[in-house]
């Protein structure tokens, strides 16, 4: 019989929280109904997706009353990307955005280039967090749009959003962050922060899939991408998923209730987990070392590749590069503009914790990958890059 997976993946998605679960079954048994319908059945639905709004706008501090409900981060950054530079083409082609991006951000620039709008592609520095002063060079009088994710999904660099949104703001440029690995994990106060679109999903914080929102400052106008009734202002049409919403609302709340205990255990984990991973020979980290996201971990190590550490590692659930991207041989893009080699980017392992993780997890986890990588160097040689 195979060993039970031992979960280090919630980068790549979390479980449903029970609590969310019983939150959507009564919605799907209660308040099923179509909340545009003007009718009492439908007014039930409608408040109870005002109510959802209410516990994200709580996590949030963000009004309630300028969300859009879509169906997760890629379409909230297609929307908010495509939707603000189509709208304020008059105003210049010219967009900002990071190589480090996820590529629900960078594939969407790229149709747009081919659009004929002009993108720039910032590189960060060596810890995968952006320098400001490549910001301010490269802000034209046509830029309007700049957009820098807050959580990276691959090595936890957290973004200066204050710092990199109020240079927008003064150049009166639209500031969109994807929020997809912050939002529910760590502190987000969209009242004081200067960005104008923000994107999130519930999977990555205990909610549902297929579920999540784009945060609008009012007065930040979209052009809509997709075309049907009359639903969120004509800007995100289409009848909406009460049960999914309310699941989300209700993850949002939990969220809120458990970030500061969640973050100082990911906080003590971690530092575990880094501790003994240093003991390997060779072994470096990729992202910040003493900082960023404490629920995300990526090492590599010299000489070893990644895909057949992987197979080493089982039962371990972690990720090479970005899961999004697990299917792809390629060496990982975010990696590689921290100027990494495409071999040491290979050899890179995302070890992403949760609410659920525990010290023994993490202790199997560092002995699997000592021993692990160990048995490559001395086993197969055919395994060392
Ligand atoms: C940073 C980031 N943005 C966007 C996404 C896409 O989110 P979704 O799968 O909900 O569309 C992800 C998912 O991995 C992500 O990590």
């Amino acid at each position: 019989m195979s060993a039970d997976p031992i979960y280090l993946d919630y980068a790549a998605t979390t479980p449903m929280d029970l609590r969310v679960a019983e939150r959507m079954r009564t919605v799907q048994s209660t308040a099923w109904f179509n909340p545009a319908s003007n009718h009492v059945a439908g007014r039930t639905s409608a408040a109870v997706v005002e109510h959802a709004a209410r516990q994200l706008g709580s996590l949030l501090n963000a009004d309630g009353s300028s969300f859009l409900w879509t169906s997760g981060a890629t379409e909230s950054n297609n929307l908010a990307i495509t939707g603000s530079a189509r709208q304020r083409e008059h105003r210049g082609k010219h967009l900002i955005t990071m190589r480090t991006e996820h590529k629900a951000v960078v594939d969407v620039f790229r149709a747009l280039e081919k659009l004929g709008f002009d993108v720039t592609w910032l590189a960060p520095d060596a810890d995968g967090l952006l320098p400001i002063t490549r910001l301010e060079e490269a802000l034209r009088s046509d830029t309007q749009l700049v957009s820098v994710m807050h959580v990276n999904n691959e090595t936890g660099a957290i973004q200066d959003i204050a710092a990199i949104g109020e240079i927008c703001q003064q150049r009166d440029v639209v500031f969109h962050v994807d929020g997809a690995q912050a939002a529910g994990k760590i502190p987000v106060d969209l009242a004081t922060l200067p960005v104008d679109l923000y994107s999130l999903t519930a999977h990555k914080f205990y909610g549902p899939k297929g579920v999540g929102a784009l945060i609008g400052r009012s007065g930040v106008p979209l052009a809509p991408i997709m075309f049907g009734g009359g639903q969120q202002r004509r800007i995100r049409p289409g009848t909406l998923p009460v049960d999914l919403i309310a699941g989300l609302g209700e993850a949002a709340a939990l969220a809120q209730a458990h970030l500061s205990d969640d973050l100082d255990c990911l906080v003590a984990l971690k530092s575990d987990l880094l501790l003994a991973l240093q003991s390997v020979d060779g072994l470096y980290v990729n992202g910040p070392e003493d900082g960023g996201y404490p629920g995300i971990l990526n090492v590599g190590v010299d000489g070893i590749d990644g895909e057949s550490l992987l197979l080493a590692l089982e039962p371990l659930c972690v990720a090479t590069g970005s899961a999004c991207n697990s299917q792809s041989q390629e060496p990982s893009y975010v990696l590689r503009a921290l100027g990494r080699s495409d071999q040491q980017a290979q050899s890179a392992i995302r070890f992403s914790l949760g609410r659920m993780t525990t010290s023994t997890e993490i202790n199997k986890a560092i002995s699997l990958y000592c021993k692990a990588v160990d048995n490559l160097r001395n086993l197969a040689p055919e395994a060392v890059a």
